[in-house]
């Protein structure tokens, strides 16, 4: 048996934590033979909720959980971690979008930034799940300057997840058909869900599906799918949200398969046209714990467009939280 890692979890009492904990404790992200000790961070009010999810997490006898902490704050909750997920964050509500929460959610990744500087392990990795999460990210690695780039990360993963299934269904195919779908750009309805590089079954996807569908249905769906979940059930999602998280971290431990591409908002130095500096979703591979961005790929002039459009809004974005950024 391998040394347990440390796993700090923000929002651990909420519905994204909720979904999250049970899952990872089993060993879904790291493994069956990787221990882990959770650190389960929250604000002060939630703790009593957090003790009954403590409670529960005990009752399950996970035999890969050696050990639960708990902490009203990140100093204390991220001591040691070598793996974050920054959930903690108010979700949006009917009628909003993600950016609108800029204001309440930003100032959190600003002490959270700082904790991961003084209080993390060296090897730690981030991925920041409360949105509007890459400009969170943003914010979150701007504050934590002596962290070294690209360990402070936002997840796409929920929507090239909802891509794949949307394309799967639409083709007859399973999920594990579909590859090298890839989301670029930010977690907000201008995202660029790219199927021109995806396959199914081994074949394009522009040829395996009806391309109309992909340019009029498609995008808008993906894009517009988080939206189309809180207006279904009067909350925004939370299963499907933990279960991407566990898909970002994974992937980013174990590392992507030969010839797999993978979607991870990181920081851009300005490849494919995104503005420099921002947390932009990107086409990446995998290994050794380290992501590399993926080299070369062909964008037709109607992806350029949308990769501008999307790298146009989190430069927008960034102009609005600039009071934050270290
Ligand atoms: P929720 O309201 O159910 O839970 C949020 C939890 O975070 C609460 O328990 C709250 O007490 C806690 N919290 C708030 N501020 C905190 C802080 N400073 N430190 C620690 N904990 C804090 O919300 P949820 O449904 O779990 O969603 C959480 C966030 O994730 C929201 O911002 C939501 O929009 C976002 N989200 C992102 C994606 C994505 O794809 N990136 C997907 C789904 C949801
Ligand atoms: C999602 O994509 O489901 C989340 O970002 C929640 C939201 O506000 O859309």
């Amino acid at each position: 048996m391998k040394a347990p890692i440390r796993v700090a979890i923000t929002g651990a009492a909420g519905n994204i934590g909720y979904a999250l904990l049970f899952r990872l404790a089993a060993g879904d992200c790291y493994g069956p033979d990787q221990p882990i000790i959770l650190q389960l961070v929250e604000i002060p009010p939630a703790m009593k909720a957090l003790d009954g999810v403590c409670m529960e997490l005990a009752d399950c006898a996970f035999p890969l959980l050696h050990g639960i902490e708990t902490a009203d704050n990140p100093a204390d909750g991220f001591k040691g971690a070598n793996q974050i997920f920054m959930v903690g964050a108010r979700p949006r509500s009917k009628g909003m979008e993600r950016a609108d929460l800029i204001q309440a959610n930003g100032p959190i990744f600003v002490a959270q930034g700082k904790a991961i500087e003084s209080a993390a392990a060296d090897d730690v990795r981030a991925v920041v799940v409360g949105n509007p999460c890459n400009t969170n990210a943003l914010i979150c690695a701007k504050n934590a300057p002596g962290v070294p780039e690209g360990r402070i990360t936002a997840m796409t993963r929920l929507d090239q997840n909802r891509a794949v299934s949307q394309v799967a269904t639409k083709a007859g195919a399973l999920a594990s058909d579909v590859e090298r779908m890839v989301v670029w750009g930010n977690h907000s309805p201008t995202m660029f869900a790219d199927y021109f590089h995806a396959t199914v079954k081994g074949q394009a996807v522009t040829s395996a599906v009806d391309e109309g569908w992909l340019q009029n249905d498609f995008l808008p769906l993906v894009g517009k799918r988080g939206a189309a979940i809180i207006e279904a059930r009067g909350a925004s999602s939370a299963a499907s949200a933990a279960s991407a998280a566990i898909d970002h971290m994974s992937t980013w431990w174990h590392g992507t398969k030969e010839g797999q591409w993978t979607s991870m908002a990181v920081p851009s130095h300005g490849q494919y046209g995104a503005p420099e500096g921002v947390m932009f979703s990107f086409a990446v591979t995998v290994s050794g714990g380290e992501y590399q961005i993926v080299d070369g790929i062909e964008h037709s002039d109607f992806a350029k467009e949308k990769l501008a459009a999307t790298g146009d809004e989190l430069a927008n974005e960034r102009e609005v939280v600039k009071d934050l950024l270290g």
